[in-house]
């Protein structure tokens, strides 16, 4: 009976929604962006989240030998090549396993947070998740949505002073991945923060 049981939640928890949730505040759980994707976990049932924080230094900076380590046949790494391709294998799995990824993105000097670029630089990766063909670069990773929740200061969506929404759905489509929505949290430092706040989570309920 305990076994049939196990088995069941087994099954169960494998066909659930899966659903990443990304987040890059150096405030973690108290910074903007990570109360609007607790906000939006919040809304949901029935699913299966996995988190990853971005912390600083949660990723280091992609090094040489990490790239290095990706390149070569996996039945010749040395066992430190092994550790350091398993960063970035773990990121790639954490991505290709979830069906929606919802990412609290602070803008710090009008861009995302270095950890998340570590993040980036470590989740791309040709043969694995897109590949160069002769028409050009082709994602390979598909069917999965993307919500990016952007927490800012000022105000600069829809203005030329925005180049982080257009480098990361850039970014996401390169990858293959197209249904990319973004909401804004914008002008927090000269709007009433809980007003921005709330119209954002307003937003983000709609795409639940
Ligand atoms: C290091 C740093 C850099 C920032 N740079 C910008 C910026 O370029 N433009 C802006 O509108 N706000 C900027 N802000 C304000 C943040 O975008 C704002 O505090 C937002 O809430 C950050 O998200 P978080 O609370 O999730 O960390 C900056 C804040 C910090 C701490």
């Amino acid at each position: 009976m305990i076994i049939s049981l196990t088995l069941i939640e087994l099954f169960l928890e494998n066909n659930m929604t899966q659903v990443l949730v990304i987040n890059a505040s150096i405030q973690g759980d108290n910074g903007n962006s990570s109360a609007l994707t607790a906000h939006y976990v919040s809304k949901l049932s029935g699913v299966s989240i996995v988190k990853r924080d971005l912390t600083p230094n949660a990723i280091l900076s992609l090094s040489r030998e990490e790239m290095r380590a990706w390149m070569i046949d996996a039945s010749t790494r040395t066992a430190e090549q092994n550790e350091l391709a398993q960063i970035s294998d773990d990121l790639i799995a954490e991505v290709q396993a979830a069906d929606t990824i919802v990412i609290g993105m602070p803008m710090y000097n009008f861009g995302a947070p270095s950890t998340f670029k570590a993040w980036v630089d470590h989740i791309a990766r040709a043969g694995v998740t897109f590949r160069y063909t002769e028409n050009g670069p082709e994602g390979l990773l598909t069917d999965k949505k993307v919500i990016v929740a952007i927490a800012s200061g000022g105000k600069y969506k829809d203005t030329p002073m925005d180049t982080l929404t257009p480098w990361l759905r850039t970014f996401f489509n390169f990858l293959g991945l197209t249904d990319v929505h973004f909401v804004y949290a914008e002008g927090l430092a000269m709007d009433k923060p809980e007003r921005v706040i709330n119209a954002a989570k307003a937003e983000l309920e709609a795409l639940v």
